[in-house]
């Protein structure tokens, strides 16, 4: 235990993180009161931050039952506007907005000023435009980590078109899911990824997407320049065609409620959900978030690890950092390449200041030891943070004792894709720190513990986590399938918003994320449906059927378990193992990839022929004292059997 820290478990905050931060535990709980009981003015007031080519004069409008949900419904704004231009022409053209730090330690670094953003994300913009992009049309994004995959995202906005980003480690199969699924007849992406000295075909998995689904064009950056093949007609190098479009590209107006983008999400049930962020509440809310949580100052180099594919890399390496006209890193690598040592190599090559990243990442580098995080000079950092699922109390001592030199704050961000920014965090100026406590909610939001009935919990209790107002950053519907988004979120608590995750809050009013109560599991920070997984191993000719359940994991946090049933004329085999596994990479990715693989000649089902998951997650998870009432079993033996197989591995 350090100096920084009482008896009770709590870690007091650095008087150093105090010193001129905009917020104090006194402003914390005055905003928050403000932003709870005078919403309007308070919401109002933040956006006020941002250019409107039209002012908001309604600021919230919504409901949760019938579901509508609507901020700042007749402003009209352009969140590239807002993230480029506006900095440019109040004379920050010169500051830098991106540093990309490439793959190979010894490879060219690039510095991005906000005039270069604006020059580059015009460039693209108008690339979109000679390609047949206009307002409202659906663009993928599949991009390696790349400083063009913003400038994508950014020239979509520009232009009024919906980005959709899919992450490059998704297999064809994804691709053309997705692809299809919000009808996107454009695709941007590269010839190949490189990630920890490995190349990523992401130009050939657009090709064999292409053979199952069909778009107008593919836009392509050379990077690598690894050989690709380019159908004639449908496929543009991006240096070729962007050669000779015009320097200018105004902004698109939008209406508040206009589309940004559209981020696939897995959920418990049926293949991934597209959620749909709309332009003015995202906008707000990335960048209130990001310059309070982030306690964000004028000059410092803020680093998310996070890729762009996800939600992290939309709201805090895209959009929050630059409507702040922060200087954010962009990486392409991983953090055990060329060694354990490369985040904290990257940390004080670029002095960066802030450092955000993920428990799995943190629990990685820990087990390699501290010998690799001392021999850098960190005195940059001055504030950490952590997303993406529960950290556990070591780890969040490593972290802070090894890499924040027991000094530096640590905030432990909750929230989703669906909730656009930070949810629930310690501000670093304002509040001590509990390790494994996600902390208080943010300004606007207002958690609820409900219990499996739907009875609220107050004070300090266990239940299942609610929200029960409206935020500006709130999902606005799922693509094209706006009761699945009423069913998914509305319907299990009515008139709520259910997370979807279980949360303990204590009696100092600290929530504590124990995990998703529903059959999504969190692998490696990286959510999955397990019904995608079972989806995928049944469409093997071999499998007659799966069911997955996920088990803890040292370093990923969860790990995937598979049970399969095969057909009665197929062994189990060593061979058919990893033919298995190498399927579900192929239909998913390598995300997907199942940890074990358990053939059972049967599941546990009730006699109405249920799959009772509670005994399977248990046997996976070495419980088996506590399997609990077995005796409504069609067939009670195939529990014994599967006790005996988790046994024997
Ligand atoms: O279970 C929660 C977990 O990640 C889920 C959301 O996943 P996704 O939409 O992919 O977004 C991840 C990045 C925002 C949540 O339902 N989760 C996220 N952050 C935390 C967390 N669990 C505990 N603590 C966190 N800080």
């Amino acid at each position: 235990m350090t100096e920084a820290e009482d008896r009770s478990g709590w870690v007091k905050r650095p008087t150093a993180a105090i010193e001129g931060t905009g917020c104090t535990l006194e402003d914390y709980q005055a905003l928050y009161a403000r932003s709870i009981e005078d919403s309007d003015t308070f919401w109002a007031g933040q956006a006020d931050r941002l250019d409107w080519i039209k002012d908001p004069t309604v600021i919230a409008n919504w409901s949760y039952d019938p579901v509508s949900i609507k901020w700042f419904e007749d402003g009209v704004l352009n969140i590239c506007h807002n993230a480029v231009d506006r900095h440019v022409a109040a004379g920050h053209g010169a500051s830098t907005a991106l540093i990309f730090e490439p793959d190979d330690p010894a490879g060219e670094v690039r510095r991005i000023t906000y005039a270069e953003l604006q020059a580059e994300v015009i460039r693209m913009a108008n690339t979109l435009r000679k390609m047949g992009v206009t307002k409202g049309d659906r663009v993928t994004i599949y991009m390696p980590m790349v400083p063009e995959g913003a400038f994508a995202m950014l020239a979509c906005a520009r232009i009024g078109a919906i980005h959709s980003v899919i992450f490059g480690g998704f297999s064809p199969e994804a691709i053309a899911g997705r692809v299809e699924d919000c009808r996107s007849d454009w695709i941007v992406t590269a010839d190949e990824g490189l990630r920890g000295g490995k190349r990523i075909p992401l130009k050939a998995n657009v090709d064999a997407a292409l053979d199952k689904v069909s778009v107008k064009a593919v836009l392509v950056l050379r990077h690598t320049g690894g050989e690709v093949a380019m159908t004639a007609g449908r496929d543009h190098w991006y240096h070729e065609l962007s050669a000779d479009v015009a320097a200018d590209c105004p902004c698109e107006p939008m209406q508040a409620e206009d589309p940004l983008f559209i981020l696939y999400t897995s959920g418990s049930t049926g293949k991934p959900k597209g959620v749909l962020h709309t332009t003015g509440g995202y906008a707000v809310w990335t960048e209130t978030t990001f310059r309070h949580v982030f306690d964000y100052r004028e000059g410092e180099v803020f680093w998310c690890t996070a890729d762009i594919g996800w939600v992290t890399g939309h709201s805090y390496i895209v959009y929050g950092p630059l409507l702040n006209r922060a200087t954010a890193l962009m990486f392409e690598g991983v953090p055990n390449y060329p060694d354990h040592d490369r985040f904290w190599q990257v940390c004080d090559k670029h002095q960066v200041n802030i450092f955000y990243t993920a428990p799995t990442a943190i629990r990685a580098l820990m087990r390699e030891g501290e010998g690799h995080v001392t021999k850098h000079d960190l005195s940059s950092l001055r504030l950490l943070g952590s997303v993406g699922e529960p950290i556990n109390p070591e780890a969040w001592r490593w972290y802070h004792d090894t890499v924040g030199k027991g000094e530096l704050p640590i905030v432990d961000t909750w929230w989703q894709t669906e909730t656009g920014g930070v949810m629930i965090t310690t501000l670093p100026g304002a509040h001590d720190m509990k390790p494994g406590s996600a902390g208080r909610p943010f300004f606007g939001i207002c958690p609820q513990l409900v219990d499996a009935e739907g009875e609220v919990l107050d004070g300090a209790a266990e239940g299942n986590l609610c929200i029960t107002r409206s935020w500006p950053g709130q999902a606005r519907t799922v693509y094209g399938d706006h009761d699945r988004f009423v069913q998914t979120y509305f319907s299990t608590y009515s008139g709520k918003y259910f997370t979807g995750d279980g949360c303990r809050r204590d009696e100092d009013g600290y929530y504590w994320i124990t995990g998703r109560v529903d059959d999504v599991i969190n692998v490696s920070g990286h959510r999955m449906g397990t019904a995608e997984v079972e989806s995928a191993l049944v469409l093997h000719p071999n499998v007659s059927e799966a069911a997955v359940v996920g088990f803890p994991h040292d370093i990923k946090g969860q790990g995937i378990y598979c049970y399969v049933t095969l057909n009665a004329d197929v062994a189990e085999s060593e061979d058919l193992t990893a033919e298995l596994r190498a399927h579900v990479r192929k239909e998913i990715g390598p995300i997907a990839t199942p940890d074990h693989l358990h053939f059972t000649p049967g599941l546990p089902k009730t006699r109405s022929g249920k799959i009772m998951r509670r005994i399977l997650r248990k046997i996976a998870e070495n419980d088996h004292g506590a399997l609990g009432d077995t005796s409504t079993l069609a067939d009670p033996g195939v529990v014994d059997a599967l006790v005996e197989g988790r046994r024997n591995r």
